[in-house]
């Protein structure tokens, strides 16, 4: 059985201010994009967490030196045709992101390669890439089930016109980086817009790759000539959401969130929260590529919400927090659209609902989203919540305990470290004692 942690604990509010570690998607962008580009790339911020380690040893399994200066990592590039052939299986760990995006790097490169990773992730499809990349003429075998291990063996690349039939920057960023390398231009056209992180970093370091008016359409022009860059990541918003949904949702809270990333393929939350009643005041700060902001959240009082397909992407990792924030509001909230979130580090529509019930909280699965009666106190049936080793449901419970008069636990806290190893420190310092007030 794996660890338990107390999690409940008695505040009376959050208090102070946090610079959150550097965002997840921007990391882990840096590294393969610092590695297939020529020079150095000096990644400021970068966040260290499991994820992000995974990308970070996979490019060096693939020959790439990568250094640490002070608090920066610096990655030598090789160009686009600099990689080398790994000795080992690559192991993505518990990535979706590094699985993903490798297997478009690693489809036109001249040697094979196989990627493993751990239980959780040896689950997830990753057919939706492999079939939009066969078109292109790569060569990847999945397991059976479509899921790892992955076989690639790299084949010269052709140019596609591509729609592609998920919503997912995952996939969408898999081709952009299979188009670099092939013989002509590629235009690939997504459901509805995802985050854009691949297409500005590659911009950055003079690829050209453009983003039609519509926000759906982009085209990659082949073999650009890749500079290394320093990248000055700014905090991650998926990781600020939980602090934002703390603030708002325990009485007598004022925090202030420092250089948050605030794209507006990730302000799904922010649009959310605001749209609930949320008292969040924005100060956008000064920037040359992601924009960032420092983000002022007192508590309030919330009305319920509707979120629907078209609202899913930008707010797609903080659905558990949304799940949250409505099981505090008295009235009915529903979230459809969202059958993405069955295909995360967990079934995360069956996991949100088995661990809220827990609670007390009234919730129903669909087969797309959820149905949450929310109310303003709850009371819990079973005491041990568990994380299920997915790292943002872990979070969101520790949040949710924030609300509890009675004692919590959870079991698998570890998890956190996917994305936000020093969340419960973090947390911990802007928990205010009830003695304190
Ligand atoms: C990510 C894309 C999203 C998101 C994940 C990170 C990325 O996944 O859920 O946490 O960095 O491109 P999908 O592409 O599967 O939607």
């Amino acid at each position: 059985m794996g660890k338990r942690k107390l999690i409940s604990q008695p505040t009376a509010g959050l208090h102070g201010e946090l610079l959150l570690p550097g965002d997840k998607s921007i990391s882990h962008r840096a590294l393969l994009i610092g590695s297939i580009s020529s020079g150095t790339t000096v990644i400021k911020h970068f966040l260290h967490s499991a994820d992000c380690l995974s990308t970070l040893q996979a490019i060096r399994d693939l020959g790439i030196t990568v250094t640490e200066q002070g608090n920066d990592i610096v990655v030598h590039g090789q160009g686009l045709t600099g990689l080398q052939a790994p000795a080992n299986p690559l192991d993505m760990g518990n990535s979706g992101t590094t699985t993903r995006l490798i297997m478009g790097l690693l489809a036109g490169q001249d040697f094979q390669s196989v990627l493993t990773g751990d239980s959780s992730l040896q689950k997830r499809p990753m057919r939706r890439v492999s079939d939009p990349l066969s078109t292109m003429g790569a060569d990847i075998q999945t397991a059976p089930a479509g899921t790892l291990p992955v076989k690639i063996t790299g084949q010269p690349l052709h140019g596609v016109h591509i729609k592609l039939p998920v919503a997912s920057a995952q996939v969408k960023s898999a081709l952009i980086l299979a188009a670099l390398q092939a013989d002509r231009s590629s235009t690939i056209i997504e459901k509805l817009p995802t985050r854009d992180h691949t297409e500005i970093m590659l911009r950055k370091f003079g690829a050209d790759v453009q983003t039609a008016p519509d926000h759906l359409t982009i085209t990659v022009k082949p073999q650009p000539e890749l500079k290394g860059q320093t990248v000055d990541v700014p905090g991650d918003m998926s990781s600020a959401a939980f602090f934002l949904t703390a603030a708002t949702i325990v009485p007598h809270s004022d925090i202030i969130l420092r250089n948050v990333n605030i794209n507006t393929t990730r302000t799904g939350i922010l649009d959310a929260l605001l749209k609930m009643g949320a008292n969040i005041q924005v100060t956008a700060l000064p920037s040359s590529g992601e924009p960032a902001a420092d983000l002022r959240v007192r508590s309030a009082d919330l009305s319920p919400l509707d979120l629907g397909e078209k609202d899913i992407p930008a707010i797609i990792d903080e659905l558990p927090l949304i799940a949250l924030l409505a099981a505090c509001t008295p009235g009915r909230s529903t979230i459809t659209g969202a059958q993405e979130l069955r295909f995360k580090e967990t079934d995360r529509i069956a996991v949100i609902a088995q661990e809220l019930r827990k609670l007390g909280v009234s919730i129903q699965e669909l087969p797309d989203g959820l149905i949450i009666e929310g109310q303003e106190t709850w009371r819990p049936v079973d005491p041990t919540l568990d994380s299920h080793g997915d790292h943002r449901i872990g979070m969101m419970m520790a949040i949710a305990a924030l609300r509890s008069t009675t004692a919590l636990l959870l079991r698998n806290p570890e998890a956190v470290a996917v994305s936000y190893p020093e969340f419960f420190v973090d947390l911990n310092s802007l928990l205010t004692k009830e003695k304190e007030l």
